[in-house]
């Protein structure tokens, strides 16, 4: 290897996709595969963990091989062997995380077990060399819902999570409950396009709240009361929906913004990033803050190996590197000192 550019080999499965990928410090994304379980999972309108666990201990070896032959390269040529160890569905943690420590142990090379949400954070500066420290992240899935100030590699301060639903689960149930597949996002925001934002009067919860934190429950109890009601469009229900959404979203980062004071830039990362009326609304907002606004690249949001790669590559010249008996965890909070809210899902 050269004296300062190295090879990390990365490995996600903590939902629904099973992903490898070999990423190199000066940002170059040597090889990547990834497989989605959608169809696994459609029929039950949800990730079912028992399902996802045997789809990723399926396809795991087959991807790691086909993403060394991509990359014509061997596990000698690889300076670290970085996986995901939670939070998650733990099943799937494990069988990335035991894959990882027994290739680490076969190429006597580091173990670094990254927490997911790290990934994410850090994954805006492998798509972008000149996002500096620090930034402020809102992270958006279908597990999570934070705003984050990201101030260096290990060092993260969550300053607002949801107590209940994250982002893309409220999109998901909404699709569900207007009868659209899943996953809803995507179908949530094309039927939005016809609709009207203001039809259908929809809670905005938590919004000017003293404490910093989201909540979506009430906002899909309230579109489960529209569609009852009779008295709305679908098309109406999603666009008011998702304006509701955009509302507690700006609301909640203003708040974020006036704990931090000043921030050089905003940037967005998780599924639901690819919400074009999201976007929208973010830019508009970094605009009015005259912060830059960083948006990665689709494929860098939503779950990805290359994010947990460039983890460990951010991370190796720290001397950053993990035991063979580290444990997976289902819950792991980025940010140690932050509280535990009231009800917090299990991947927050
Ligand atoms: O990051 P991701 O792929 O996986 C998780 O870590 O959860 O995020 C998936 C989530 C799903 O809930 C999906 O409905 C949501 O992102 N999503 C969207 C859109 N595309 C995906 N939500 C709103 N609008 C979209 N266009
Ligand atoms: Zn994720």
């Amino acid at each position: 290897m050269g004296s300062d550019r190295h090879i990390v080999l990365g490995i996600e499965s903590s939902c629904d996709e099973t992903a490898v990928a070999l990423v190199a410090s000066d940002r170059t994304i040597l090889a990547q595969r990834i497989a989605s379980q959608e169809k696994e999972h459609a029929p039950y309108g949800g990730v079912v963990p028992e399902i996802a666990a045997r789809a990723h201990a399926e396809r795991l070896a087959p991807m790691l091989e086909a993403v060394m032959g991509d990359a014509g390269m061997e596990l000698a040529d690889v300076d670290a062997i970085a996986a995901t160890a939670g939070p998650g569905l733990i099943g799937g943690v494990m069988v990335g995380l035991v894959s990882a420590k027994a290739l680490a142990m076969a190429a006597d090379k580091p173990l670094m077990a990254i927490n997911h949400l790290e990934g994410h954070a850090l994954s805006p500066r492998l798509a972008d060399a000149n996002l500096e420290f620090p930034y402020m992240l809102l992270l958006v899935s279908g597990g999570h819902c934070q705003i984050l100030s990201v101030e260096g590699v290990g060092e993260y301060r969550r300053l607002a999570t949801t107590i209940d639903d994250a982002l893309g689960e409220a999109f998901d149930k909404t699709a569900k409950i207007l009868g659209l597949g899943y996953p809803g996002g995507p179908a949530v925001e094309k039927l939005a396009r016809e609709g009207d934002p203001e039809a259908v009067p929809l809670p905005r919860p938590m919004k000017g709240s003293a404490e910093p934190h989201f909540s979506f429950a009430g906002l899909k109890s309230a579109v489960l009361r529209a569609v009852e009601s009779g008295e709305y469009t679908r098309a109406d229900i999603a666009a008011s929906f998702q304006q509701a959404a955009v509302d507690c979203l700006i609301d909640r980062l203003e708040k974020a913004l006036r704990e931090t004071g000043q921030m050089p830039a905003l940037v967005v990362a998780g599924g639901v990033a690819a919400n074009m009326t999201i976007r929208a609304a973010l830019e508009e907002l970094a605009e009015q803050h005259t912060m830059r606004f960083v948006a990665p690249p689709l494929a860098l949001c939503t779950d990805n190996a290359a994010m947990i790669a460039w983890a460990g590559c951010e991370r190796l010249p720290l001397d950053q590197s993990d035991p063979l008996d580290f444990k997976a965890l289902p819950r792991w909070p980025l940010d140690p000192e932050a509280e535990a809210v009231r009800g917090a899902g299990v991947k927050a």
